[in-house]
């Protein structure tokens, strides 16, 4: 009851959010992906919701339920994801990007079925770059609070401080992966201009919650 009169962290706010993998196909049955579970960012979207703000979910291939009352938009690869994104972030106030997208795709996808020849010779793919969906928001004119995120394997603080300068935006969520990938639990490593604070390890759901209110904090303390 008490926490029915209190307002609403987000309230007014409108969140856009990535989450999951994407998937670059290499022919009608195949392709490349990454590993996610999509869990972190779907946990965002339903505390962002529930502190009152409007969600926006671009989701590559997951096996999630929507949390109530949040808007989805299914993609697959990292351009499908790019396109969708770009035209909705300038009518956001917040960006959050979870999303593990893969950062190259093959360069051309076959129409058709690669068969094997029965020689023994492999094809030979070839990758382009995916473009940088968070980086391509975060140099809009009047862009969105972005939040990235960076899932490392060793130096936690060292690489999410450079990817906060290198993609030019406020906030980096750190974890180390891929220990906390498809887990329950997770512990999140928060850099921005201020320096560094650890929000300790608990289950998705309690750490988006704290996520999402140290994102309204900065919101407010970003907005004149
Ligand atoms: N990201 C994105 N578009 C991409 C690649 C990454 O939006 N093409 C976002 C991710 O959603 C994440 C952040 O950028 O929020 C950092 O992603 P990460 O893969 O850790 O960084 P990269 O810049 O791709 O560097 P690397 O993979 O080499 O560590
Ligand atoms: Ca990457």
């Amino acid at each position: 009851l008490i926490a029915f009169f209190q307002p609403k962290a987000l309230a007014g706010k409108r969140l856009l959010i990535t989450a999951g993998p994407t998937f670059e196909a290499i022919d009608p049955v195949r392709g490349i992906t990454n590993l996610s579970s999509g869990k972190m960012g779907f946990a965002i979207a339903r505390a962002a919701q529930e502190a009152g703000a409007e969600v926006t979910l671009v989701a590559g291939p997951v096996a999630l339920d929507t949390p109530r009352h949040v808007r989805r938009i299914d993609v697959k690869s990292a351009l499908q994801m790019h396109d969708a994104v770009l035209p909705l972030a300038a009518a956001h106030d917040v960006f959050v990007a979870t999303a593990a997208v893969a950062d190259w795709r093959p360069a051309s996808s076959a129409g058709e079925k690669i068969k094997k020849d029965g020689s023994g010779q492999v094809p030979a793919i070839a990758f382009t770059e995916n473009p940088d969906i968070l980086a391509a928001v975060a140099r809009l004119p009047q862009p969105p609070y972005c939040v990235g995120f960076a899932a490392e394997s060793h130096d936690l603080a060292r690489h999410a401080r450079e990817k906060r300068l290198r993609k030019g935006v406020p906030l980096i969520v750190g974890n180390l992966g891929p220990a906390t990938f498809g887990r329950d639990d997770n512990t999140l490593l928060l850099v921005d201009d201020a320096g560094e604070r650890e929000l300790p390890t608990a289950d998705k759901l309690s750490l988006a919650r704290a996520l999402v209110a140290e994102i309204a904090t900065r919101l407010a303390a970003s907005t004149p």
